[in-house]
């Protein structure tokens, strides 16, 4: 198997990545292509895993710089993204499959199909652009639609019973921590208030009540950070990236590696912070004369600094101003692995 130190991404062929295919609608502009391709792929033959499809952008890139031994599974909680991945690669029969599923599941999913380590596994985290321009998805402020914004049909709760039932406390609570709004308790005052007379059911409603309750005094609209809330409140986000932090070392073969673009600081600070704490380190005491805490350490972080999109990128797609890469690979052998395994 060849093995590559880093890997500079070219188009071989297959559907060009980034572009709908010929005849299809805009679906969604993968961002970071290069940068992320060129970290997250060391063996050409290997097996990969994007575990947020959407529209198969960042696939389609993996699947042009892989061999033809090379392999692709993309993961969506989406059905919708699934589908329409699933054709945009369908001349990648053989080297491409797509499951609908929760990356949070990473284990248990490759487990079903019957993979039990990868070389790569991609997360482009949030949603793509297709969810965020479809209104009947009630994902954004700037189009009506009913008050939805499931990403796929497991997550639990819709935003309309989260703003019409949650405890105004607990909107309080969401608004804050999710959207790190200032104004959260006087803008759940008013949702408290208003729900009382006739509940919510649109995006279209909720953001006027929201502008009505914060006023808009910059460019920003008063509801962005409301409706990241919600959103994220709605799929679990956070849990979700959580739970696959905890538990990606384990697909991961000796040398593979793990890329996450995240869209906010909740997400890129989580991130951060899990690989720095697989990151070789010493929790000896300070006054202990020989190390023998036991905490080799399992991960080498690619990214001492978070990768930025290019001016050029974000001059061209305005989505991925906040994008932030982070990239690590595993360094333990399996032997030490069973040793970590053990402990987690
Ligand atoms: C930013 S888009 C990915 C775009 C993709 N990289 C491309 O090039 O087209 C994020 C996608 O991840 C999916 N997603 C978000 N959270 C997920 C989760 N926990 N499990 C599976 N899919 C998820 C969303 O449904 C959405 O389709």
């Amino acid at each position: 198997m060849t093995r590559l130190k880093s890997m500079e991404f070219k188009k071989t062929g297959g559907a060009p990545a980034g572009e709908a295919p010929e005849g299809e609608t805009f679906y969604h502009l993968p961002v970071l292509l290069n940068e992320t391709v060129s970290l997250l792929v060391t063996s050409k033959e290997g097996v990969y895993i994007d575990g947020t499809l959407g529209g198969g952008g960042h696939s389609a890139a993996l699947l042009a710089l892989l061999a033809p031994a090379g392999k692709v599974v993309g993961i969506d909680r989406d059905p919708e993204a699934i589908a329409r991945a699933t054709a945009r690669l369908s001349t990648e029969a053989g080297r491409f499959s797509a499951v609908r599923g929760n990356y949070s599941a990473i284990a248990e999913i490759l487990a079903g199909l019957g993979i039990e380590k990868v070389d790569g596994i991609l997360l482009d985290l949030g949603v793509s652009s297709r969810q965020l321009d479809a209104g009947e998805r009630g994902f954004s402020f700037m189009r009506d639609g009913p008050l939805d914004m499931r990403m796929g049909p497991d997550a639990p709760l819709t935003a309309a019973q989260i703003v019409n039932d949650y405890p105004e406390e607990r909107l309080v609570r969401v608004f804050r921590e999710y959207g790190e709004e200032p104004r959260a308790a006087r803008a759940a005052r008013s949702i408290a208030a208003q729900r009382g007379k006739t509940p919510f059911s649109t995006t279209g409603e909720l953001a006027a009540a929201i502008e009505k309750a914060l006023g808009r005094n910059s460019e920003k609209h008063p509801a962005t950070r409301i409706f990241q809330a919600l959103r994220i409140e709605v799929n679990r986000e956070l849990e979700g990236l959580e739970k696959f932090l905890a538990s990606f070392p384990k697909v991961l073969k000796p040398g593979g590696r793990v890329a996450v673009i995240s869209y906010h600081s909740l997400e890129d600070r989580l991130v951060k912070n899990a690989f720095r704490a697989l990151e070789p380190h010493c929790v000896c005491p300070p006054r202990s004369p020989i190390c023998n805490c036991g905490e080799p350490g399992i991960l080498r972080v690619l990214t001492r600094k978070a990768v930025k999109p290019s001016d050029e990128e974000t001059k061209a797609n305005s989505r991925a101003r906040s994008a932030r890469l982070r990239a690590a690979e595993l360094i333990a052998p399996d032997s030490e692995m069973k040793r970590w395994k053990s402990r987690h």
